[in-house]
C-alpha cells in the first residue's frame, strides 16, 4: 500500500467538500483489497441530520459499485482555509466500517500531510464492537 498516494487522494477529495454550515472540510480515500481507490467528501445539509461524512461517502460509493473488501482508508480534515487538523472518523463511520472490514487488519490512516500521519486498526478505534 502506498500510504502517501492514498493520503494525496484524500486531500484531492477534500477539495470537493460541501460544508457551508460547519466550514469543516473532510476528504477520504478508501483502498479496496484489489487496489481500487474510492474517494469521498463530507456533504452537509441545511437540515443538518442528513449530512454525510467523507468516510461514509467513500464506503457507500464503493459498496454501491459492488466492492466490499477493503484494506485501508485515509482521512484528512480541517477548517476551511486553515491548516489540516487531526481528523478522526466519527462513531457512525466507525460502525459502517465495522460492517465491511476486519477489525485486526483494516487500517485507518489519519493524516495532516503526506508525511505526517497516524495509522490505527479499526479494532483500536472501535473496540468491543457490535
Ligand atoms: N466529518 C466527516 O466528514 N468526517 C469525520 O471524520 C468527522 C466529521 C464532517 C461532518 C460534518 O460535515 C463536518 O465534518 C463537521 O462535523
Amino acid at each position: 500500500m502506498d500510504v502517501e498516494e492514498l493520503i494525496g487522494e484524500a486531500f484531492k477529495a477534500r477539495e470537493k467538500s460541501y460544508s457551508p454550515y460547519s466550514h469543516f472540510q473532510v476528504g477520504a480515500a478508501l483502498l479496496s483489497c484489489d487496489g481500487r481507490i474510492f474517494t469521498g467528501c463530507n456533504i452537509e445539509n441545511r437540515a443538518y441530520g442528513p449530512t454525510n461524512c467523507a468516510e461514509r461517502t467513500a464506503f457507500f460509493k464503493a459498496v454501491s459499485e459492488g466492492c466490499r473488501d477493503f484494506a485501508a482508508i485515509a482521512v484528512v480534515g480541517g477548517g476551511e482555509g486553515k491548516p489540516p487538523a487531526w481528523c478522526y472518523p466519527c462513531g457512525v463511520c466507525r460502525q459502517v466500517m465495522a460492517e465491511f472490514c476486519t477489525p485486526d487488519s483494516f487500517k485507518i490512516i489519519c493524516a495532516r500531510s503526506g508525511k505526517e500521519y497516524r495509522i490505527y486498526t479499526l479494532g483500536e478505534l472501535l473496540p468491543e464492537m457490535f
